[in-house]
């Protein structure tokens, strides 16, 4: 909502406000939703391990191999594409959703890859559903000649055939992973496909058609292959719930990438927070029973599109090194800004949250000033509220706050207490601007460096 003109940035007094205590239930209930609340890269992949000790499903709902979660235990680090975030532990079940596109290949590669590295993975504690749309490389190959064709309006997509698979789901001519595995319906449905995308290399792209007869050997032998995890995933995870199990619903990329809620058309294609469960995990919208958002204390984007809080100067850079902020999927630099209190409040109030976990935290150490966009601004005039009606957030610049920071290295805290006092300041400071509490802190990559305020296991 708009209400007046912009201030100038000014520095703020953190002492003086008040400060809420998170209220918040101490252990999982049977389910839970938790989600990015920025652009993405918020750390889900380290916070949905961690969650994953006290659940016993973890099931991704949708995206596909375009997201990238990082999961660091001790010397090694994980990035997990298609995979739950929870196949590193023992004796979980980690479930694919039908929501989620699948590229079969990559999904093979993951499984290879953690098999190689030690991992476990069989069609006991990784399922994949037979409803799931599938990425062949034609999707691939669209999504790249798309962004070319496109030039400087490009998206900036990861390149996985995210947008052109759920747009063939959309358009009713997809396949989906139980076709694969039935040669003779595999053949049909695939060879109809590839038509049309022939058509479309040649005429708008000048480029070479794909060899059918290839594709439908390489798609039917990777149909077998995927046999061992296919399942209806749905029918699993809700007999679960009722039986008690603990489910994890891990979100990839972030609402401010949600094709519906996000800076459309600089999205993803698919609903990225709670509202991707009931459709993506075929599981009833009212046993979601716990929504939990994580942000970044800062905020980073990859791709094109708005970014308010965007810092293009020396503090930018100095936040992309401290935190190595480099795309975990593509390798590209990540655009680094402020945490953006606007698009927070925006995502934790369009997805009813709970509570927020606030990572990296850690980053910020060293930092003489903090800064927190409190609210947009456009042509004079001022949105202390998600401005979700304007065409486009391009034009729209923030408005500041500045906080004091701290120098302590807050790698090594494990309690609140542990932290600097101005740590702690900056922490309620946010929770007040977000209005919700923040149930977790996290203060670095690995397992074990968070801090827990209510969310615990
Ligand atoms: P995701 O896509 O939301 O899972 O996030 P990414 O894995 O793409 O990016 C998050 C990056 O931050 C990864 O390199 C993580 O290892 C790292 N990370 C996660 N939490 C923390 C934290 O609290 N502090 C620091 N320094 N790094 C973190
Ligand atoms: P995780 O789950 C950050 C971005 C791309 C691009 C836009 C559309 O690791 O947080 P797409 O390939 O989906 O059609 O690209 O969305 N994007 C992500 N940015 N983290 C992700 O996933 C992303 N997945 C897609 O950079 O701007
Ligand atoms: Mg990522």
């Amino acid at each position: 909502m708009a209400s007046g003109r912009a201030d100038s940035c000014r520095v703020i007094s953190v002492a003086s406000t008040t400060r809420p205590r998170a209220v918040y239930p101490n252990s999982l209930m049977p389910s839970l939703s938790v989600y990015g609340a920025q652009w993405g890269d918020e750390g889900k992949g380290k916070i949905i391990d961690r969650l994953a000790i006290g659940a016993d499903f973890v099931v991704r709902y949708q995206g596909g191999a375009n997201a990238g979660h990082t999961v660091v235990v001790g010397d090694e680090k994980y990035v997990l594409h298609l995979i739950p975030s929870g196949i590193l532990h023992p004796g979980k079940v980690n479930v694919v959703g039908n929501g989620v596109a699948v590229d079969p290949l990559k999904f093979l590669d993951e499984v290879s890859g953690l098999r190689e590295r030690g991992v476990a993975v069989d069609g006991t504690n990784l399922r994949l559903s037979a409803g799931a749309h599938v990425i062949f490389a034609h999707h691939r190959r669209i999504d790249q000649l798309g962004e070319r064709w496109l030039g400087d309006g490009k998206i900036g997509t990861t390149g996985r055939g995210i947008g052109p698979a759920y747009g063939d789901k959309a358009r009713r001519s997809g396949l989906r992973v139980s076709d694969l595995l039935d040669a003779d319906r595999c053949r049909e449905r695939l060879g109809a496909a590839l038509a049309e995308k022939n058509a479309l290399f040649q005429a708008v792209h000048g480029e070479e058609s794909m060899d059918l007869e290839t594709e439908l050997d390489r798609y039917i032998s990777v149909g077998a292959r995927l046999a061992e995890f296919v399942c209806d995933t749905g029918a699993l995870v809700r007999a679960a719930y009722r039986e008690g199990k603990q489910v994890l619903f891990e979100g990839a990329q972030g609402v401010m990438l949600d094709i519906d809620l996000g800076t459309y058309p600089y999205v993803t294609s698919s609903n990225t927070g709670p509202n991707g469960i009931p459709s993506g995990a075929a599981f009833p919208v009212g046993q979601v029973d716990q929504i939990v958002g994580i942000a970044k204390a800062y905020c980073t984007r990859v791709g094109e599109g708005p970014f308010p809080t965007e810092d293009h100067g020396e503090e930018g850079t100095a936040i992309r090194k401290a935190g190595n902020e480099f795309g975990a999927t593509t390798g590209r630099p990540r655009r680094c800004g402020w945490f953006d209190a606007v698009a927070v409040r925006y995502a934790s109030e369009c997805h009813g949250t709970h509570g927020l976990v606030l990572t990296n935290l850690d980053v910020l150490s060293g930092f003489e000033n903090l800064k927190v966009g409190v609210a947009y601004e456009q042509d004079g005039t001022v949105f202390d509220d998600y401005p979700a009606h304007l065409p486009s957030l391009e034009g729209v610049r923030p408005r500041l706050e500045t906080l004091p920071g701290w120098d302590e290295n807050i790698e090594g805290a494990r309690t609140w207490e542990e932290l600097p006092e101005r740590a702690r300041d900056y922490v309620e400071w946010l929770e007040e601007q977000i209005r919700i509490p923040i149930v977790m802190l996290s203060v670095g990559p690995e397992r074990d460096q968070v801090i827990p305020r209510g969310l615990s296991l």
